[in-house]
């Protein structure tokens, strides 16, 4: 078997440039652990950018992939549709908040479910313009490249973007950015850029994921879906990121009691396998005429059987639950790591969804990035898998599975605060010399 030293050199000489990778070549995987190619095991604090909730292989999830291969593995629901499509349906109306019918659609890609909710929300208010917010992530197509509100490695040179997307300031308390000052940005948008009825969506991550892990005050989101009541405009949660238990709720934004009227999901839904979708409000879920929306793939059988085992998994094994109790050993260990190094700035985040940020100096908040790239690089010479996030790209974000057991989650947060300290170490020494 190829060596990672191998597969690096051919992966540089066959795959595109705009592909980046970490180092760490793959050769199996189980719930919380990786094993490379060479045969060094890593603890998995990415989980594949938040999609393995479930954990790597969970064996309700492979049982119901297998079995679905079985019978069949394609047919596009458009053609010859199944069951299994309809029945996730019925199981995400029931489980997204809000107390009216609900319909959704199914995708493949986080971006796909996006542009479809864009896409519905356009179709319904018979508006074009959306506003999204500073440091979002939306995607990488190009109606989610314009509505992301951070430039690299996301945006640069892939210009022009679709038109009529504004971006409002997301509330960053410890940049000094709270809900009142958000709000009036948004009230500047309003009267200097876009009118409110001009307006068909409002996009929002109710804890952002590439942003930095920012979690949006539950007064920012009734406010916002007080204003998207009083003009007419539908409020779309993007859960791509924070849904499916990771913050300790099946969808992060009813932490704050607000229903939104469309929620995207992707990622943790499929447990591993391609799958997104669009949930909300019947009335404008059904707006667009018949083939309007959907696609060859979208809502495959395969994936498809995933996700019903990932919401049994979710509710048989207390996954929310066990999210939050996650969240607050991560954060303990966290808080008290920032009390003796004065390079993590702040801790927070929602459940299990956990980030610290890199500063040079707890007063001027400066971000330190090379520090952040150190800490990550540290972690992995030393078998843990991190990932980085933020529009400064100074935040360090913990993913692990849901499902890690006690004893691998205190090995990591061991690793951690072992690769925390040297780094930051380094850097101390660095900046006296
Ligand atoms: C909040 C959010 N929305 C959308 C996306 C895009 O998802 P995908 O990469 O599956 O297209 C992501 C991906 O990280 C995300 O975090």
């Amino acid at each position: 078997m190829s060596t990672t030293a191998d597969l690096k050199a051919r992966k540089a000489a066959a795959v595109a440039a705009g592909v980046s990778t970490r180092n760490v070549y793959v050769a199996k995987a189980e719930n919380a652990e990786i094993w490379d190619v060479d045969g060094k095991r890593f603890i998995d604090f990415a989980a594949g950018i938040a999609v393995l909730n479930t954990g790597h292989r969970h064996p309700r999830v492979m049982e119901a992939v297998a079995q679905q291969a079985l019978k069949f593995a394609h047919t596009c629901f458009h053609v010859t549709p199944y069951e299994s499509y309809v029945r996730l349906a019925e199981r995400l109306n029931a489980l997204a908040p809000g107390d009216f019918a609900k319909k959704s659609i199914f995708l493949n890609s986080g971006a796909e479910a996006v542009e479809n909710a864009i896409k519905i929300a356009r179709y319904h208010t018979k508006r074009s313009a959306v506003i999204a917010f500073s440091g979002g992530f939306h995607g990488r197509t190009l109606m989610t490249m314009a509505l992301t509100g951070k430039v690299m490695p996301y945006k640069r040179g892939f210009g022009p973007f679709p038109a009529e997307v504004y971006h409002a300031e997301f509330p960053q308390p410890y940049r000094g950015i709270g809900t009142e000052q958000a709000l009036a940005d948004l009230d500047r948008l309003f009267h200097g850029d876009v009118d409110p009825k001009s307006v068909a969506a409002v996009l929002i991550e109710p804890v952002q994921g590439e942003g930095g892990f920012n979690v949006a005050p539950a007064d920012f989101l009734r406010e916002l879906r007080r204003l998207c009541d009083e003009h007419g405009i539908v409020m779309i949660a993007d859960e791509v990121q924070g849904g499916m238990a990771r913050t300790g709720r099946m969808f992060s934004i009813e932490h704050s009691g607000v229903v939104p009227d469309l929620i995207t999901v992707a990622k943790g839904l499929g447990g591993g396998f391609p799958l997104s979708g669009v949930i909300g409000r019947a009335s404008i879920m059904d707006a667009a005429h018949p083939g309007g929306l959907g696609g060859t793939y979208g809502g495959n059988p395969i994936s498809i059987a995933a996700a019903h085992a990932v919401l049994d998994v979710i509710e048989a094994e207390g996954l929310c639950a066990r999210a939050a109790k996650l969240g607050d050993s991560m954060r303990a260990r966290l808080v008290s790591l920032a009390k003796e190094l004065p390079c993590i700035g702040d801790v927070r985040g929602l459940g299990a969804m956990v980030a610290f940020e890199l500063v040079k100096d707890p007063n001027t908040k400066e971000p330190d990035a090379e520090l952040t790239a150190a800490i990550l690089a540290q972690a992995e010479a030393r078998g843990l898998i991190l990932l980085s996030c933020g529009t400064s790209a100074n935040v360090v974000r913990l993913l692990a599975p849901l499902t890690i057991p006690d004893a691998v989650l205190a090995e990591g947060l061991d690793i951690l605060g072992a690769s925390v300290r040297e780094a930051c170490g380094r850097e101390s020494k660095r900046a006296v010399a």
